[in-house]
């Protein structure tokens, strides 16, 4: 009875992790560089509401054109703030700026 409780608690906890591992182009995609960046954690808490970073991951823009991508965003229904704008169109411009690496092949 102890053996197949504890087998299960063990079933159940590789249950609880397996996701965090399974995740594709999760958040974890998003580059490390700037990890605490307010713009960061705005983009990975609003962006992904709709659609995962495979939407935009792939793509190379300067900051200017990150932030007309984030405005088309809001035509698609998309409520944020200009301060919040900025701060996601900085973030994007940067980690996903015309001199970023290319995405990882998956
Ligand atoms: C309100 C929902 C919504 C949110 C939030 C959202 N998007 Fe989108 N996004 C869409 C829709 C709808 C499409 C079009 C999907 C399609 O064409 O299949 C799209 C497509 C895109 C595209 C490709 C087409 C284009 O117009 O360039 C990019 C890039 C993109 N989103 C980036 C972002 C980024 C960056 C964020 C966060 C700042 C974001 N999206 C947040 C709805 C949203």
């Amino acid at each position: 009875m102890t053996l197949r409780l504890s087998t299960l608690i063990a079933g159940l906890m590789i249950a609880a992790i397996a996701p965090a591992f399974a995740q594709e182009g999760g958040p974890g995609a998003l580059g490390a560089a700037a990890a605490n960046s307010p713009g960061r954690t705005l983009v990975l808490g609003k962006c992904f509401q709709c659609h995962t970073d495979s939407m935009f991951r792939d793509q190379r823009q300067d900051r200017r054109a990150w932030e007309a991508t984030v405005y088309r965003m809001v035509g698609r229904g998309a409520l944020w703030t200009s301060e919040e704008i900025r701060l996601m169109a900085d973030f994007l411009g940067t980690e996903f700026g015309p001199a970023a690496p290319p995405a990882i092949p998956r």
